[in-house]
């Protein structure tokens, strides 16, 4: 109870301040779980919350006495707010045990429970688990009446929660009525389906950047963001917030619908149920397995943190549940949560930290970026010192100041941000810190700083001239999706700009190995290596070409829309507006950027220059030509599932797009075929039980030589 720091205090003192600290913590987690539940405006990350928690947990471990009834412990908290009806679960909506150990002990834990609960002996096989992914979103039960979405209500405090149908009936995944599974001749009589309303990531981002465009307040993660779309009181505005879907689980159900021969036998599985859920449309998560023994629930943990960073969607964690239903039922609850069920933890991509500072960061383009230089935090798998915050209007909103203590999110490959301050910050702040503000001049190159009327962004005027810039253009250029030049990273390319080695892209390639090895601290070795890599990125493809130019508004996806309709660079460049608009989602605002980009003599220069120094890449005819002779994989969607023998994931995307087709992160009816490697999984069943054709590395290869898949 105390740190081990302190003195040890008497035992009369001992027991006033645990009680006092209980009281203390009681008031502390009933605030920021309303805050949380009910408000949607957390103050603190939800680590903080944990930690807190867990303190108070532990307290009461020690302290039986100190347990009260109306401790956050013992009930799920929120209220139900004004403006939306009251919906009473006809099965209470439960949580879940949280196994915070991150490590594999957390898995072993639930596994010994779980074979102690059903009295298994040492030697006795393996229990099978299914295996999930914890999405972090807001929990929903759908209601289904003979087949037909009546009511969606959210968790609340798990016995009444809120009538949001409305705005549930505007996410597109979520079917308003069931389709019949084959065999089914009618749906169940009710059917509740329970699981998670969340944001992706990507639309999260846009979501944000267009609050940003827009001056407006930005939110904090994809989760509440989610939570504030579904608990809007106007649908209207609700529709507009992109939300996703996944089931996970049940409330009421009578029965699983008639077949020709009776009725439908219910799943003996919760991977069958799960299988059942998506027959009927529900979307379900394929990322998902069953897997046996506390061995596999680890490998489960361990391959899906793995791919943490790279799902369209936060996680915090991963859920196992014990697969037979039967066995579910014989564990049964305690208190509010299954016995069969456990919610295993990632490390919180949420941390809090110390301000230390504000930094000026020149990008690409020019424009000024304020990073936030940060007490070193561990967060979301990695430790991170700096953040963005976005622009100038955005931190003055937030209002964290130099010495606040502040929240830092990573998720995903998304760049650090700092999310806002801890309520507590203002407490501890000094009380003359001067408000941010953005310099007049380029600390880089000293050119004059400029925003556009109305707009939210500062900009060096500088162009190549500054050396931000040139080196930020060079980075992007070696890029791993654009030019992929193996080892110019970030030290490199600031002693080739600073030394004075190289001021435009093209000079690049005329690095030879004994330039490069006078550089301070280059080896040799290191020399060669370098110059071996700027020779293999010489043979590249039009649309990373495209993409490594840093057009503005010229992202990965638009180059290779780019590439594909032109399919000569000359063409490109020579395309007036008007033809650009033709590109697949391609609107006026880019349209005009790419034209004004090869407008520019010293573009077009450039571009010359590096063909010179022998950049090369395949040409076609584009499309227009093609029609006559399609690609092979035109039209076509593929999935792609485990490992590959020879090709990364990427290599076999990069194929499958230059091929005319597009790769897919779930199996449907129309995906046209899976490529599956070692380790496939659920996608790999899902496709043999669609009887979607399933490929190895080598038909994938068959296919792709083919002249048209006709
Ligand atoms: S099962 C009785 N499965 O995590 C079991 N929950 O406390 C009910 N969640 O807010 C929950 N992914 O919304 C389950 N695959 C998953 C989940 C999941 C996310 C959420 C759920 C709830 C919390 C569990």
């Amino acid at each position: 109870m105390d740190a081990p720091a302190n003195p040890p205090p008497t035992q009369a003192a001992a027991a006033h301040s645990a009680t006092a600290r209980a009281a203390e913590l009681r008031q502390l987690l009933h605030h920021h779980a309303h805050r949380y539940y009910v408000l949607d405006a957390p103050e603190i990350p939800d680590a903080e919350y944990d930690t807190l928690f867990a303190e108070l947990q532990a307290l009461e471990a020690q302290v039986p006495a100190l347990r009260q009834a109306d401790s956050p412990t013992q009930r799920v908290i929120g209220q139900v707010l004004d403006g939306f009806a009251e919906v009473r679960h006809r099965v209470p909506m439960l949580s879940i045990r949280t196994e915070t150990d991150t490590t594999a002990a957390g898995a072993q834990a639930f596994d010994a429970r779980v074979r102690r609960e059903l009295e298994l002996a040492d030697d006795a096989p393996p229990v099978q688990y299914q295996a999930e992914l914890k999405f972090d979103g807001l929990a929903i039960n759908l209601r289904y009446e003979a087949g037909v979405l009546v009511q969606a209500a959210t968790r609340g405090d798990g016995e009444t929660g809120e009538d949001v149908t409305q705005n549930i009936r505007t996410i597109g995944q979520i079917p308003l009525s069931l389709r019949l599974p084959p065999g089914t001749l009618q749906p169940p009589a009710v059917l509740e389906v329970r699981g998670e309303v969340y944001m992706r990531r990507d639309r999260f981002e846009a979501l944000n950047e267009r609050q940003r465009a827009k001056g407006e307040k930005t939110f904090v993660n994809p989760r509440n963001a989610a939570a504030g779309a579904v608990r809007q009181l106007d649908p209207a505005i609700a529709a507009q917030r992109p939300l996703s879907f996944f089931a996970y689980g049940l409330g009421e159900v009578s029965d699983w619908g008639q077949g020709a021969s009776g009725p439908v036998p219910p799943p003996p599985t919760q991977a069958a149920m799960l299988d059942a859920l998506a027959a009927f449309g529900l979307p379900v998560c394929d990322d998902r397995a069953v897997v046996d023994g506390a061995d596999g629930l680890v490998a489960f943990h361990l391959r899906m943190g793995e791919r943490r960073d790279s799902l369209p969607f936060d996680i915090d964690g991963v859920v196992y549940k014990v697969n037979l239903l039967a066995l579910q039922q014989r564990l049964g609850f305690v208190t509010r949560e299954p016995r069969w069920a456990v919610a295993h933890k990632y490390p919180a991509q949420e941390q809090a930290t110390r301000l230390n500072g504000i930094d000026i960061q020149v990008g690409r383009t020019g424009k000024l970026t304020p990073v936030a230089k940060l007490e070193p935090v561990f967060v979301g798998g990695t430790t991170v010192s700096n953040a963005t915050l976005h622009n100038v209007f955005e931190l003055r909103r937030k209002g964290v100041r130099v010495g606040d203590a502040v929240i830092v999110r990573r998720a995903g490959d998304v760049i650090p941000e700092v999310v806002g301050r801890m309520p507590s910050a203002a407490a501890w702040r000094e009380p003359y810190v001067p408000n941010f503000r953005m310099p007049r001049a380029c600390p880089v190159c000293g050119s004059q700083v400029l925003r556009e009327r109305g707009g939210m962004d500062h900009r060096c005027s500088g162009g190549l001239f500054c050396a931000a810039q040139r080196k930020q253009a060079l980075l992007h250029f070696a890029g791993r999706r654009a030019l992929d030049i193996e080892g110019l990273g970030d030290k490199l390319v600031d002693q080739l700009v600073d030394s004075g080695l190289i001021r435009t892209l093209p000079e690049l390639f005329t690095l030879g190995v004994a330039k490069l090895a006078a550089l301070d601290r280059m080896a040799d070795k290191s020399a060669a290596n370098l110059v071996a890599a700027l020779d293999k990125s010489r043979s590249t493809t039009l649309a990373r070409f495209l993409y490594a130019l840093g057009i503005r508004h010229v992202g990965e996806t638009t180059a290779k829309d780019l590439a594909r309709h032109f399919g000569r660079l000359d063409g490109l460049m020579d395309a007036s507006v008007e033809q650009l608009l033709a590109v697949n989602d391609v609107g006026p605002v880019v349209a005009q950027s790419i034209h004004t980009f090869f407008a520019q003599p010293h573009n077009r220069e450039v571009v010359e220059q590096l063909r010179a120094a022998g950049l090369h890449w395949p040409e076609s005819d584009g499309l227009a030509a093609s029609a006559d002779a399609p690609l092979p994989l035109a039209g076509k969607t593929l999935v792609l599932t485990g490992t590959l023998p020879t090709l990364t994931r990427d290599e076999a995307q990069a194929l499958i797009e230059a091929a005319g087709g597009k790769v897919a992160g779930s199996v449907s009816k129309k995906t046209a075929y899976v490529v599956a490697g070692e380790a496939a999984g659920s996608k790999l069943d899902k496709a043999r039980e669609l009887g979607v054709a399933v490929l190895d590395e080598e038909g994938l290869k068959a296919l792709l030589a083919q002249d048209s898949a006709g």
